[in-house]
């Protein structure tokens, strides 16, 4: 008889869930005989009488690509060990349930919150885990790029395209709020890609004299218009972040030094997470879901997949969630984005 394995979804979605989910169907189903069970909701299906599960067959892989979102649906209200409002360990009864729907093992897509919880279930439940990485936020230490990371970039780089026009016909100053909590590489990308002329970062905090300066030299050398990227965890130097408030705090600075400017806010929000994964990210989901069943097939519990010098490997999972993966503000991204003139709001250079 083949393997019975149990697959689910954990914390916010990413592009490329799906095309993960879809290559674990296609070769751990259609190749390795598998049968492969969908849990709904993170572990949250497993918790709930009746179960919510599905089988996933061959059919259910159609389709599933392009697709954005998870089929299998996610939340990041699902810790067994500290259960949402009641604060009970319910670990013993994901056990049981495992136990009972006779999965041999978990293959869990998520992100660090998702992987430590995995990780403690196999050491204090015995439950064994194999796990995928998931972040558009691309902070996860243990690998080199998250699938998701590219859809989202490529969402602020159309969105730059697209204010760069209208900020340039109207001699505007646009600020673009993205994702990015703790980690500022959506908005260092981003920024790069679609001809930012300021980044703000949470690793850089930020100055008002240093945008502004950046906007006036600018204003000096006949470009009267400004694309300002502010990450959501951007903070000013010696403040602390104040949530959802990134970009409207940095233009209510600017505001109060130059306010002749005509300043204007998007915040782009969960359109960086929605809608198809890329060609790369679509490639790298696929490597993700081939490789998490090779580490199935190999016994290599316990391990996460992913991407280090170009190659997928397994690497344990506690080695892996305890990397956190930041900006380095001397690093070479950031002396390259300064290169070509991009501002982080710092005023030493
Ligand atoms: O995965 C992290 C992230 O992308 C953050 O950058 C952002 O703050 C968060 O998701 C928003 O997620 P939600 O709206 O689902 O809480």
């Amino acid at each position: 008889m083949g393997r019975k394995i149990g697959i689910l979804t954990g914390g916010g979605d990413a592009p490329g869930l799906n095309a993960v989910i879809r290559a674990v169907v296609k070769y751990g189903v259609g190749q390795k005989g598998w049968s492969l069970l969908g849990i709904e909701d993170s572990f949250n299906g497993l918790l709930c009488d009746p179960y919510r599960v599905v089988p996933l067959s061959m059919q259910q892989a159609k389709g599933l690509l392009p697709r954005g979102g998870t089929v299998l649906g996610t939340t990041n209200r699902a810790d067994p060990f500290n259960w949402p409002k009641t604060g009970e360990n319910r670990s013993g009864e994901l056990a049981a349930a495992v136990q009972k729907l006779g999965l041999e093992g978990l293959i869990t897509l998520g992100g660090d919150g998702t992987q430590a919880m995995a990780w403690r279930l196999m050491q204090e439940r015995g439950i064994p885990v194999v796990g995928v990485p998931k972040t558009i936020d691309n902070d996860l230490g243990a690998t080199d790029l998250c699938f998701g990371f590219q859809s989202a970039v490529d969402c602020v780089t159309d969105a730059l395209d697209r204010l760069h026009t209208t900020a340039e016909s109207h001699d505007r100053v646009l600020l673009l709020e993205v994702m990015g909590r703790d980690a500022g590489w959506i908005a260092l990308h981003g920024g790069i890609a679609g001809g930012a002329d300021v980044v703000v970062i949470p690793e850089i905090p930020w100055t008002p004299e240093g945008i502004c300066r950046k906007i006036q030299e600018r204003a000096a050398v006949g470009r009267p218009f400004s694309l300002i990227v502010v990450a959501e965890g951007a903070r000013p130097v010696g403040e602390k972040i104040i949530p959802g408030k990134a970009a409207e705090r940095v233009a209510e600075a600017i505001r109060a030094r130059l306010p002749e400017l005509d300043l204007r806010t998007t915040v782009l929000g969960h359109l960086q997470r929605g809608g198809s994964p890329v060609a790369f990210d679509r490639v790298l989901a696929t490597r993700f879901g081939v490789r998490a069943v090779d580490l199935v097939e190999a016994g290599r519990w316990g391990e996460l997949v992913r991407l280090r010098n170009g190659k997928v490997e397994g690497v344990p999972l506690p080695e892996a969630i305890a990397v956190y993966k930041t900006v380095d503000p001397n690093g070479e991204l950031v002396q390259t984005a300064r290169s070509v003139g991009i501002n982080f709001g710092d005023t030493t250079r």
